[in-house]
């Protein structure tokens, strides 16, 4: 098995899975303005730090993904953020992607950025300690739309990311998010999806990766928040699995999902159905940003210096998270 294989392996086996703690500055701050915390680095670091020396990081989170200004910061105990997310055994990862822009030629979408410099840009990252890294490219979903110049445009780019990173010995996740916005039904979203990821994995073969060697971080199949046809749980991760299972290669290890704006139960018990009706040889678990912190960052914000506090809800999160990612989470669990 490949070095890479082995890091994504590492990352999401034994229930394991990532805390994607990468939110760029503009969306950090906007999370903790809307829990009256003032956006510094101090604090940003204080509450992702609070996270990271969390006893859950040990048993249910195998990687975190990172922001550039989080990498080159160091923890009250002096050591670096990496080292500290490797002394519980996880593996530090990073976003580098600089973000999604106006698509010049169809302007309602968007293009992700940051290939210039990658490769000089990821020799630093790997000196830092990171060992995988993060890539995200956004559809949005309406009968016209994601169009054929998006879903190729940003395939393209996740792929000659993927493929640069890779050379420079981390593992890629590639993240195409199909979004929720919209009053489109479960089924275009499915047909959408499978269409997007179909395309990425073309593009991935085509660059010459190593598919062993990455992490796909899908959206899970629902409809759009604005949908009057809401559908079932079961059904949720049915369709998923049926999308995944028709538009992924054999060879991609696991999956992780983003959880785009489920609430932290909802994709919680969307994670645990899709694990007990697995019938994949994929890992599937999470890559969960809100789904993970959104409790952690309320209750830490009525007194920022409670550390201990703000850990156990983070533990509870993390700990149902993992026990979904083998299927074995319950909705009593969640009173304990
Ligand atoms: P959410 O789980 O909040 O969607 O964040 C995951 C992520 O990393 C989006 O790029």
């Amino acid at each position: 098995m490949s070095d890479l294989n082995n890091i994504a392996l590492k990352i999401l086996s034994n229930g394991k899975g990532i805390l994607a703690a990468d939110e760029s500055t503009g969306t950090m701050t906007k999370r903790l303005e809307a829990v009256n915390v003032e956006s510094t680095p101090e604090n940003r670091l204080l509450f992702r730090e609070t996270l990271f020396s969390s006893e859950s990081m040990k048993k249910c989170i195998g990687g975190v993904i990172l922001y550039d200004e989080t990498i080159k910061q160091k923890s009250s105990s002096k050591k670096t953020i990496p080292e500290l997310i490797s002394s519980s055994g996880a593996v530090p990862g990073i976003k580098v992607d600089t973000g999604a822009k106006v698509l010049a030629g169809s302007p309602d979408e968007k293009i992700t950025e940051g290939l210039d410099g990658l490769r000089e840009r990821l020799h630093v990252y790997y000196k830092l300690g990171a060992r995988f890294t993060k890539w995200r490219g956004v559809y949005i979903v309406s009968d016209k739309h994601p169009s054929k110049l998006s879903i190729n445009s940003n395939a393209h780019a996740l792929a000659r990311y993927s493929s640069l990173v890779q050379e420079n010995g981390m593992v890629p996740i590639v993240e195409p998010e199909v979004l929720m916005d919209g009053d489109h039904s479960a089924e275009d979203c499915l047909n959408k999806t499978s269409e997007v990821i179909k395309k990425c994995f073309e593009e991935l073969v085509h660059h010459k990766v190593n598919l062993e060697g990455i992490i796909l971080k899908p959206n899970m199949i629902l409809p759009g928040t604005k949908s009057n046809k809401k559908i079932k749980n079961e059904e949720v991760a049915k369709l998923t699995l049926k999308c995944l299972k028709e538009s992924v290669p054999k060879e991609v290890p696991g999956i992780a999902f983003l959880s785009g704006g489920q609430k932290e139960i909802e994709a919680t018990e969307n994670l645990n159905l899709i694990n007990k009706f697995n019938d994949t040889n994929f890992i599937m678990s999470y890559s969960y940003g809100r789904a993970l912190q959104q409790s952690a960052i309320k209750f830490w914000s009525k007194d920022i210096r409670n550390i201990k506090g703000t850990q156990e809800i983070f533990n509870h999160r993390a700990n149902m998270c993992s026990l979904a990612a083998q299927g074995k989470w319950s909705e009593e669990l969640e009173d304990k």
